[in-house]
């Protein structure tokens, strides 16, 4: 499992990209076969472009960005969860602050909203490829589930119960619409309240298009409406090719057959084995480690050494508008991502710090014996110390200049 072939699940894409035919993409040529032809009138996304939002979604929408549900009064899900950021942070922050006094730091960076519409509860594929499921480490299986999560966490929202919950939602101006679709008497049972909270919050996520709209330069691409410039064409090559970046390998990039946009994400794991951030407070104790899906936070797979480390694929659609990169919000910009991709191991150096001994100590946010978990196998990493990278510098440019066309809301100028 460690080495991760295993970890590209054929069942894991066949859910994603129905499409066997485009599955490897050798270059931007075949892409456009792939996404050409007759398929370019195919709709860009499954969902129609006019929704109406249920009872339920629209009672979401407005818990989503209501701060009086929170102890402090200030934190709602819009505060991490900007609209305006693709329903990310909107701060340069490893980890926010929330809690009573919003001086309480989390562990994780906070990850964009969109694109999670139809995603599954996490499973294990026939081959066992971990897969799917809510939060960085697949523990919530629906969203419904997740949302409960940071109402209740003492560090976010920090309700102490679902009746201190239920009670600052007797306060709002919506409480009687809640009375109207959940039952007059829902508030009486606590439990079933923030039960249908959490229901509410997840049909506002799966039924508002802002979620998904699919209406980015290279959605438009894809549908034959625009073209894209030299270097992002450059860029998609290098970012499909296996022997440059490989991306597309993790980060799916061609549609499915039926039409269907993709993701930039097969929802799989991986460790990447990312640079210890000593930004974030927790790990001030040097025997802090978040594992991903073997624990702290999850704690079904602490059994699962093999395990220790990964962290769930996350989609690349509006990737240039975040502010912090990995689950721990190590790094601030593209470029220090895309040279870790490609210098962890050519130049390990320059993103680990050197131990006691002078010796640099790669891998330094896992213990030792989780060490032999990174990914060391699947381009770009099947380097060593003076081999070239799997990119120059003017190819970063050329993916950091593709990955632009993954922003939501493209306008067509000319
Ligand atoms: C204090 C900041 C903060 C607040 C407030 C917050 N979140 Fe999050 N959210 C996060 C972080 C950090 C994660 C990643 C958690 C993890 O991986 O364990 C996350 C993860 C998620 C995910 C999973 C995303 C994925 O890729 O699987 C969803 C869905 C989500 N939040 C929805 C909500 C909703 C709905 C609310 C309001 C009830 C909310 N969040 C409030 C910070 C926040
Ligand atoms: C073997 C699978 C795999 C390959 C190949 C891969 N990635 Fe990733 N990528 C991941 C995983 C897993 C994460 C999340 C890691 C974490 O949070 O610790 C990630 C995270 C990222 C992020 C940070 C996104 C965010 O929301 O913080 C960027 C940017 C990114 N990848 C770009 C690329 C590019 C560009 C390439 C090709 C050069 C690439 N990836 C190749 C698995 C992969």
């Amino acid at each position: 499992m460690t080495s991760s072939p295993l970890y590209r699940s054929p069942v894991a894409r066949y859910l994603w990209r129905p499409s066997g035919t485009c599955l490897v993409l050798l270059s931007v040529l075949i892409l456009t076969a792939c996404g050409g032809g007759s398929q370019t009138t195919a709709p860009v996304a499954s969902t129609p472009s006019t929704v109406t939002l249920s009872a339920a979604a629209l009672l979401g929408q407005k818990i989503f960005s209501d701060t009086s549900l929170s102890a402090s009064g200030q934190m709602a899900c819009a505060t991490c969860h900007n609209p305006a950021n693709a329903h990310a942070q909107s701060n340069n922050l490893a980890v926010q602050l929330g809690g009573i006094d919003q001086q309480l730091p989390g562990t994780r960076a906070t990850p964009s909203l969109r694109y999670l519409n139809l995603l599954p509860a996490f499973f294990f594929a026939g081959d066992g490829t971990p897969t799917a499921g809510f939060n960085r480490d697949g523990s919530a299986t629906t969203l419904a589930e997740q949302a409960r999560v940071p109402l209740l966490a003492a560090h976010e929202m920090a309700n102490i119960s679902n009746a201190d919950l239920t009670a600052r939602l007797a306060r709002t101006a919506y409480v009687e619409e809640f009375r109207r679709v959940f039952g007059s008497d829902i508030l009486a049972a606590p439990e079933q309240t923030v039960d249908r909270i959490g229901f509410a919050l997840q049909q506002y996520q799966k039924e508002d298009r802002e979620f998904f709209p699919f209406d980015a330069k290279y959605d438009l691409f894809l549908a034959g409406k625009v073209t894209l410039e030299n270097a992002e064409l450059r860029g998609l090559a290098l970012f499909n090719n296996p022997a440059k970046g490989n991306c597309a390998a993790c980060h799916t990039s061609a549609r499915g057959a039926d039409g269907s946009s993709p993701l930039f994400t097969d929802f799989s794991y991986d460790n990447l084995g990312v640079p210890r951030n000593p930004a974030i407070p927790a790990n001030t104790d040097p025997a802090y480690f978040d594992l991903g899906l073997c624990g702290p936070i999850r704690t079904d797979l602490s059994h699962r050494a093999d395990l220790c480390g990964a962290f769930k694929v996350p989609t690349l659609r509006n990737v240039a508008t975040r502010k912090v990169f990995f689950h721990n919000g190590r790094f601030t910009n593209l470029r220090d991502v895309l040279g870790f991709y490609v210098r962890r191991d050519t130049n390990p150096e320059e993103w680990y710090p050197r131990a006691a001994d002078g010796s640099i100590d790669k891998f330094d946010d896992l213990p030792a014996i989780y060490k032999k978990n990174v990914n060391l196998s699947e381009v770009p990493y099947n380097r060593l110390p003076g081999m070239a990278p799997a990119l120059s510098a003017a190819e970063i440019e050329d993916v950091i200049t593709f990955l632009g066309t993954l922003n939501d809301g493209y306008q067509i100028t000319n």
